[in-house]
């Protein structure tokens, strides 16, 4: 605890923001439940994900997993499709597996223990921490990005925030705020103060209920506070996709292996561009299939030119128009391990990439 802060100021602190939390608390579907599995399932879909992003997400897959068994029984692609648009779809390969895994060395019930947690894919430090103090009732911290900040202001940390001295430092003060028994509320207090009154930037500071008590607003730093670390644009990739649509209606599609990037999804045959192709790409793609998927192809007019973002990196695809003769096939292929010609009624059945989606819905209209 730094100086000047007391054991005195912490209970106060937390009795404030208690009673601020009282009354400004939200409203969402998983506060209304005690259930483990659910509040585990909303906590791995908002890491990374915003509070109304999430919720029709997690009352579709609630609905269709109402338990972890349902979860464990289901197959990956199934669950892909349910997470289909929510992005970061490692964190469903992973809820999945751990789902397995629960059913098989836990009975099914999620445990309430932090190792045993923490060795379950998909849960860090952080989820730990939430699902201790939310599901469980346990006296844990749970630092996410916004409890940081809060953290970082309300204690003055002038350090960089995003390394691990920072890390442990903030979560020592998290640590001496958290008023025994009360950490489920305490936790989620502070992730409401944080979306909604302790923003980035510019902080609400004038309706903060522990305003009086923070070091970086008597300091008249609350602005800079915390101290992010510098870092470059993302780069582009460039990439071109082949746009095969064949008679009866069906597009060409390829699923990426289920270990790399955006593993398990499907996606229209797509093939990075080195830098120095020195080639037109027309002609790049034509040696891409052929190698690729052994089809020879006539390649038509350029249909399209995405743009998207991944969390390290863009990707700008040039999509065209293609014909190919024969079928296409894949022989022990680094990124895909399976084709399927895609009908337009077995859309939401297959997890598609954001670009694809974002493709097919330039090219067809509205799909869904
Ligand atoms: N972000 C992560 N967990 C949350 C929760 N329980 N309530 C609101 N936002 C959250």
């Amino acid at each position: 605890m730094p100086d000047g802060f007391s054991v005195h100021h912490a209970a106060e602190l937390a009795d404030a923001l208690l009673a601020w939390y009282a009354v400004h608390r939200r409203d969402l579907p998983w506060r209304r439940t005690k259930d483990s599995y659910r509040i585990w399932v909303s906590e791995i879909m908002l890491q990374q994900t915003r509070v109304t992003a999430v919720i029709p997400y997690y009352e579709r897959f609630l609905e269709r997993f109402p338990t972890v068994r349902a979860l464990a029984e289901a197959e990956l692609s199934e669950v892909l499709a349910l997470w289909q648009g929510l992005g970061y779809y490692a964190r469903a390969r992973s809820l999945h597996r751990a789902a397995r895994i629960v059913v098989s060395e836990h009975g099914g019930q999620l445990p309430a223990d932090r190792e045993a947690l923490l060795r379950l894919p998909g849960i860090g430090d952080y989820t730990v921490g939430a699902l201790l103090s939310i599901a469980f009732g346990q006296d844990a911290v749970a630092l996410d990005g916004n409890v940081k900040r809060i953290l970082a202001r309300l204690f003055d940390y002038a350090g960089e925030s995003s390394t691990t001295a920072a890390k442990r430092t903030l979560e020592g003060y998290a640590r001496a705020l958290l008023p025994t028994g009360r950490a489920r509320q305490f936790n989620q207090a502070l992730m409401d103060l944080g979306t909604s009154v302790c923003l980035p930037g510019v902080p609400a500071c004038g309706a903060c209920p522990i305003a009086p008590y923070c070091l970086a607003r008597e300091r008249g730093v609350q602005e800079l506070r915390p101290l992010r670390a510098r870092r470059g644009p993302n780069p582009t990739v460039q990439m071109v996709a082949a746009y095969l649509k064949r008679d009866d209606g069906r597009w060409l599609i390829a699923r990426r292996r289920p270990q790399g990037l955006l593993g398990g999804l499907w996606e229209l045959p797509t093939f990075s561009v080195p830098s120095d192709a020195g080639e037109p790409l027309a002609t790049f793609l034509i040696t891409a299939l052929q190698q690729e998927l052994h089809v020879a192809a006539q390649i038509g007019e350029e249909l399209l030119n995405v743009a998207h973002g991944y969390t390290h990196f863009n990707v700008r695809v040039r999509v065209y128009d293609c014909c190919i003769s024969g079928e296409p096939a894949l022989h022990e292929h680094q990124t895909w391990d399976a084709l399927h010609w895609l009908a337009q009624d077995e859309l939401a059945d297959y997890g598609l990439t954001g670009v694809t989606v974002k493709t097919l819905e330039k090219l067809q209209g509205t799909l869904w």
